[in-house]
């Protein structure tokens, strides 16, 4: 169903520190199903549009920036309560606030490269899974 669903990158940072094994066992031993994955490159019109609801924040040439230098993890994931769990999983925006054992905690360093992002609504996730993925695609 789709309100059980979250939608996830595994940004660039966590793609080049090698981190793509740890964060899906994370993911997974935390209940999570992966009905949707690929190894992907958004280019910088994809990033403004994914990200369009910050374009007037002070950081958001430097977010579209960083979001496509490099490859990402995108994944749609399913667990009961998915979006507020996964959430709660990767932890805080800024890794220095975020819980211990949290995502951010274990596997970013700083605010702006943050290793992981998650939906903040069902309405969202439903959007942004849709985004770089098609119906065939998720299952
Ligand atoms: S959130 O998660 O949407 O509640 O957080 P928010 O603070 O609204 O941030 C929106 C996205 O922008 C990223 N972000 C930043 N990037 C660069 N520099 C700074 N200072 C910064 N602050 C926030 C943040 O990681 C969010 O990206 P996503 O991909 O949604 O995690």
């Amino acid at each position: 169903m789709v309100t059980n669903r979250t939608f996830t990158m595994l940004k660039p940072d966590a793609v080049e520190k090698g981190h793509i094994g740890a964060i899906l066992e994370k993911i997974s031993v935390s209940g999570f199903r992966i009905v949707a994955m690929k190894l992907t490159q958004m280019t910088k019109h994809d990033a403004e549009a994914f990200y369009a609801i910050h374009k007037e924040r002070p950081f958001f040439g430097e977010l579209v920036e960083y979001m496509t230098r490099g490859p990402i993890v995108a994944a749609v994931l399913e667990k009961e309560n998915a979006v507020e769990d996964f959430r709660t999983l990767i932890g805080a925006t800024n890794p220095a606030d975020a819980a211990e054992g949290t995502i951010r905690k274990l596997f970013a360093n700083s605010i702006s490269e943050n290793a992981v992002h998650g939906s903040d609504s069902n309405d969202n996730a439903a959007i942004e899974g849709a985004f770089h993925f098609s119906g065939r695609e998720m299952f």
